[in-house]
């Protein structure tokens, strides 16, 4: 099958001329289909943000490729380049950054108006993208009025109103107080579930990544490992070894489970965890 997004073999080194090159991306080799839900977690340094530019050829690889829908990001036609930015859209984690206008609904309506759609239809666009964001209301608002996580939510509509295939976020909530991260979390579940769009969220929360289908470990440039989260996050020598944290209730259960209590397998929501003691308790 045709993937929507293909890493092969790709590297990426920073060069200038003041200081050494750094390698930040080794041999990457990432696939992502049309539809998935898919975080990327990895410590400080680790080549997070690097993969993020690569999605949509804000970088190019130094070695390898990265193929979007078969496409070359190092193509040298600007009307195959211009096609990739549209089918991937980027947000990122200050949303003061990347909104332009002043109000909301011409905000949004700037990536279409960009791309040369007819008035009409941009209308019809932003105001789809605005109610499935649940900010149809703010939409005459000034930005500014707005809170962060509000605003986070104006720039993926933005995105939004591009028709992508793929929303890739680098940190997108970490700027938000806890409101505004499960608002702008929740929106990206119903789009992945409503219309189909390929979500790549990248975060240092593992209280988020557990909601994702399938979660990667970046360290030291390179994928570590790759899978859905009761796999990936029940792996925690993994996890310590990245210097990341992990779920408190996948702890707790580790613990119980290295003190000879008899856990379910692959516990990481608390409900999960809840489930396994009550099971416990009923035995005893
Ligand atoms: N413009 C740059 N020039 C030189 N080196 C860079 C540049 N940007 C990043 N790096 C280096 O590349 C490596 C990967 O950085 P990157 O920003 O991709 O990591 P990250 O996982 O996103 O980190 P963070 O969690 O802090 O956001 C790091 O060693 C970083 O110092
Ligand atoms: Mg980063």
């Amino acid at each position: 099958m045709e993937y929507l997004i293909e890493f092969k073999e790709a590297t990426y080194t920073y060069k200038s001329s003041f200081v050494d090159p750094v390698q930040a991306l080794k041999q990457i080799d990432l696939r992502v289909k049309r539809g998935e839900f898919l975080a990327i977690i990895g410590p400080n340094g680790s080549g997070k943000s690097t993969l993020a530019r690569h999605f949509n050829g804000l970088l190019t690889p130094t070695t390898g490729e990265v193929l979007i829908r078969g496409i070359s990001t190092a193509s040298s036609d600007p009307e195959q380049l211009k096609a990739i930015r549209r089918q991937v859209g980027m947000v990122f984690q200050n949303p003061d950054n990347q909104l332009i206008s002043s109000i909301v609904e011409e905000d949004v309506a700037f990536g279409p108006e960009n791309l040369g759609v007819p008035p009409k239809e941009i209308r019809r666009r932003v105001n789809h993208a605005l109610a499935a964001l649940n900010i149809f209301k703010y939409r005459r608002e000034s930005i500014s009025h707005l809170s962060e996580g509000q605003k986070q939510l104006v720039a993926i509509a933005g995105v939004l109103a591009m028709k992508p295939d793929c929303i890739v976020l680098d940190e997108p909530t970490a700027l938000l107080d806890p409101f505004g991260r499960r608002q702008v979390l929740e929106s990206l579940k119903k789009l992945n579930r409503e219309e189909g769009i390929a979500v790549v969220f990248i975060t240092h929360f593992m209280s988020e990544a557990v909601h994702f289908k399938r979660v990667a470990v970046m360290d030291q440039g390179e994928i570590k490992s790759d899978g859905p989260p009761d796999d990936i996050f029940t792996r925690t020598a993994l996890l310590k070894a990245a210097g990341l944290d992990i779920p408190v209730s996948a702890q707790l259960a580790e613990e119980l489970k290295g003190k000879g209590f008899p856990m379910a397998p692959g516990i990481l929501h608390v409900e999960e965890l809840v489930n396994s003691l009550c099971q416990l308790k009923s035995k005893i």
